[in-house]
């Protein structure tokens, strides 16, 4: 077919002539590129030694716990409702006492400064300008203290592992009290470190151990390296210092015989809301709402304990019925995008927890980066919620996914 031509006009020119504007700032220009989760977890991995890097992106033995509960979440299959009125949608939600401008908070991790010498300091910060929580770690790299003073008047968690040393426990535990931490999240799946693999091939220790092949691994990550050398030590909240694996450390300092009679005390040492992190069955679930917590956390550890665990995902719906709508329920592990987030509270969760979402975020850019997982998630979740035709998180419903039969239990 044959089209007219014309000789292009110059003003017909000039806006296709005007390059972008160039950002000076390399951090900045990294983090532009990146519009998943995915992305960020690619900048982390070309930005952060091979040991810090396979530590946070692992899991435990074959990794299928983890690896499974991402499944669960490519798998769902969403059915939305149309012509109903999404001009704008209200991401927030309420939780253990208070609200959250967007449906998840970030997890506990511990280690954090060694991923990203901003570490806790950054993630804090981060949920301070999002006003969503942020928990710190037993095992956190940043005392409560000093979470609370980049986040003065937002919310933090403080998470507990039972120490074999109970009163160096409940000093902490007081201390986070004391800073105003309003939530407490006692995590019971670890009463033995799981077997992450990837640390023992990497040789992986704490402080990380200069060898042929973290040097040569160092090069094209400079910045890390000069961010790690040229900042306060990795001191750790509960313990002085520390030379070993991961592993020895969590083995050295947890106690393996906590009980549901120890849950019961710590419950009533706290102040305020009390959630058992780590709930993998319908039974422990209802055990611990009977004993009088305040909620649960349905969470395998993002698959770095028990492999071949429970998927959460697959777990909530159960959980949910059995404890009645007024339980407060949490779900974590595998969630990568903000799609995963919405269909955890249309099966029935209150609330998420990310925890790699936000450290590929740190490892890519401390809190600048993890400002971008919150932007990306944000993102995500008001579109989904939109195409599905739902304006409030408490419009979503059972109604608005199926679960596609992949390792499903049978009967
Ligand atoms: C590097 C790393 C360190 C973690 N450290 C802790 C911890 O100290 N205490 C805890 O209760 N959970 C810890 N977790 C588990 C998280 O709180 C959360 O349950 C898990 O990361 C959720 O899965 P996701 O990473 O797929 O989001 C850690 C997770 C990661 C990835």
């Amino acid at each position: 077919m044959k089209m007219e031509r014309r000789v292009p006009r110059p003003a017909e020119l000039a806006p296709l002539m005007s390059f972008k504007k160039f950002e000076p700032n390399g951090r900045a220009r990294r983090l532009a590129k990146a519009h998943t989760i995915a992305d960020l977890r690619a900048i982390a991995k070309r930005r952060t030694p091979q040991g810090a890097f396979d530590y946070t992106d692992g899991a435990a033995e074959a990794e299928l716990s983890l690896a499974r509960a991402r499944q669960a979440f490519l798998d769902i299959e969403f059915h939305p409702a149309i012509l109903r009125d999404v001009s704008s949608v209200d991401t927030s939600v309420e939780i253990a006492g208070g609200p959250s401008a967007l449906p998840f908070g970030i997890a506990p991790t511990g280690f954090t400064r060694m991923m990203h010498a901003e570490g806790e300091r950054a993630g804090a910060s981060a949920a301070r300008t999002a006003g969503i929580p942020f928990s710190l770690s037993t095992v956190g790299t940043t005392s409560p203290e000093g979470v609370r003073e980049v986040n003065p008047d937002g919310r933090n968690w403080f998470q507990l592992y039972m120490q074999k040393d109970r009163d160096k426990s409940m000093d902490l535990v007081n201390r986070a009290a004391a800073s105003g931490f309003d939530t407490l999240l006692v995590t019971v799946d670890v009463p033995v470190a799981g077997a992450r693999l990837r640390d023992s091939y990497n040789g992986f220790t704490i402080p990380p151990q200069l060898t042929p092949k973290t040097v040569l691994n160092a090069i094209p990550r400079p910045e890390w390296w000069i961010n790690f050398l040229t900042t306060e030590p990795l001191t750790f909240a509960s313990l002085s210092e520390w030379q070993g694996t991961i592993g020895e450390l969590l083995d050295a300092l947890f106690d393996p015989t906590v009980d549901f009679d120890d849950l019961a005390w710590i419950r009533d040492q706290w102040p305020g809301q009390v959630f058992v992190k780590g709930i993998q069955t319908v039974a422990d679930a209802r055990k611990v709402m009977d004993l009088g917590v305040d909620g649960i956390v349905l969470s395998n550890h993002g698959g770095r304990q028990l492999d071949r665990a429970p998927i959460p995902f697959h777990l909530l719906p159960a959980v949910r019925k059995d404890l009645g709508n007024d339980a407060q329920i949490i779900l974590d592990t595998g969630i990568m995008s903000g799609a995963d987030i919405v269909a955890a509270l249309a099966m029935g969760a209150d609330f998420t927890l990310i925890g790699r979402a936000y450290l590929y975020g740190l490892m890519a850019g401390g809190r600048e980066g993890v400002d971008r997982t919150i932007h990306i998630l944000r993102t995500e979740i008001t579109r989904t919620m939109k195409l599905l035709g739902v304006a409030t998180t408490a419009d979503l419903t059972p109604d608005h996914v199926t679960q596609l039969q992949r390792l499903t239990p049978r009967g």
